[in-house]
C-alpha cells in the first residue's frame, strides 16, 4: 500500500489516520514537521533532515515526541510498509518512480483550548509516507513559470524562518497568487522588497557563469537541497556566492533555478510574464542537476542542453 501514516506508534490507512480537533498543530500550527524523499527507495540527506527538525523544534520550544533515531527507525517502518503498488505515472520524471515521499510532523499536543503552550499535554508525532510526486518531466526539460508574490514573507522577527513549522498561511497565500498568475511556484519578498525564497523552495541566480542565492540572513530556510547544490557548484569549480538579491537581478539573469528536496533543481524560465534569459533551461542549470542526479544515484538529466 504506497501511503501509509505512523500515528503515534500505529500503522494506520490513510483513511484511518485521525489528530485531535484539541491538537495545537490543527488550532494553531503549533508544530514542526520535515519534508524527505527516497532514492532507490532509502531516504536522501536523512541526517541533515533530522537535524533540522530538531533545530526547528527548539526554535519553537517544542519537545519532539521522539529522538532523532528513534524518529529514522519510524520512518524505516513507514516506508517499509508502504513498499509496491504504485499507479504508473507517465508524465513523471524517471527518477521519481517508485520513490517515496516522506512528511515527518511533530506537534506540540492536544490540550485544553488556549494560546499557552503550558495547556499541551500529550505531544504527537506523525510520519506520513505517499507516492512521491515530484515536478514532471516537463518540467525539467523547458522551465517553469513563477511569479513574484504580492504577499510578503513572514519577517524574521515574527517567525523564525530557519525553523520549518506548521504555520504556513503567508505560503499558502503566495501560491494561490501565483496559480492564479499561471505559474507553478511563487517568489517571495522581505519588507524591503529583496528577494527571499519560494513558497516550497530556495532561489538561485546564474549571471555571466556565477550562481548567486541570497544568504541565510535574507530570512530564509536552510533549504537541505541549497546546500548540496552549492557544496556540488564549489566541487564542479563553478563560482557561487551568497547575496541579496532583488527582482531585477533575477529579471537580468541568464538563468534562474529553484531547489526543494521533492523538486531537486528546476529550471525557472518564466518570471511573471517576462523570459529569464533565452526563456529555456540554461547550461549552469543542467551541469548542476547532472551532478545532483549523479550524486542522487539515479539515472541523469532528460536531454542534452539544445
Ligand atoms: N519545502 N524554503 C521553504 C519555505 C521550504 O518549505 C522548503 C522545502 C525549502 C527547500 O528546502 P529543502 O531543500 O530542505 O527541501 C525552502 C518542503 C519540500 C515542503 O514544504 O514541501
Amino acid at each position: 500500500m504506497p501511503t501509509v501514516e505512523y500515528l503515534d506508534g500505529v500503522l494506520v490507512r490513510p483513511s484511518e489516520a485521525r489528530v485531535s480537533v484539541f491538537d495545537r498543530g490543527f488550532l494553531y500550527g503549533d508544530s514542526v514537521y520535515e519534508v524527505v524523499r527516497t532514492y532507490g527507495g532509502r531516504p536522501f540527506e536523512l541526517a541533515a533532515h533530522l537535524a533540522r527538525l530538531r533545530h526547528s523544534a527548539d526554535r519553537i520550544s517544542l519537545e519532539p515526541k521522539w529522538d532523532a533515531s528513534r524518529t529514522a527507525a519510524e520512518i524505516a517502518r513507514t516506508l517499509e510498509a508502504a513498499r509496491g503498488g504504485d499507479a504508473p505515472d507517465p508524465l513523471a520524471a524517471p527518477w521519481n518512480v517508485g520513490e517515496r515521499y516522506v512528511r515527518v510532523v511533530m506537534t506540540r499536543g492536544a490540550g485544553e483550548i488556549g494560546l499557552d503552550p503550558a495547556l499541551a499535554v500529550d505531544p504527537v508525532a506523525i510520519v506520513v509516507v505517499q507516492p512521491l510526486h515530484g515536478p514532471p518531466a516537463r518540467a525539467y526539460a523547458e522551465g517553469i513559470a513563477t511569479a513574484f508574490a504580492g504577499v510578503r514573507r513572514a519577517s524574521p522577527a515574527a517567525i523564525d524562518p530557519t525553523a520549518k513549522t506548521g504555520a504556513h498561511l503567508p505560503n499558502v497565500l503566495a501560491v494561490q497568487e501565483a496559480r492564479a498568475r499561471g505559474a507553478q511556484e511563487a517568489i517571495l519578498l522581505d519588507e524591503r522588497g529583496a528577494v527571499t525564497e519560494g513558497s516550497s523552495s530556495n532561489v538561485f541566480a546564474v549571471r555571466g557563469g556565477r550562481v548567486a542565492t541570497p544568504p541565510l540572513a535574507a530570512g530564509i530556510l536552510e533549504g537541505v537541497t541549497r546546500g548540496v547544490v552549492l557544496r556540488l557548484a564549489r566541487e564542479a569549480g563553478v563560482a557561487t556566492e551568497e547575496a541579496p538579491l532583488r527582482p531585477e537581478d533575477l529579471e537580468v539573469a541568464d538563468e534562474v533555478f529553484i531547489t526543494s528536496t521533492v523538486r531537486e533543481i528546476v529550471p525557472v524560465t518564466r518570471l511573471g510574464a517576462q523570459a529569464v534569459g533565452a526563456g529555456r533551461p540554461g547550461p549552469v542549470t543542467r551541469r548542476l542537476h547532472d551532478a545532483f542526479r549523479r550524486r542522487a544515484g539515479g539515472p541523469v538529466s532528460l536531454q542534452a542542453p539544445t
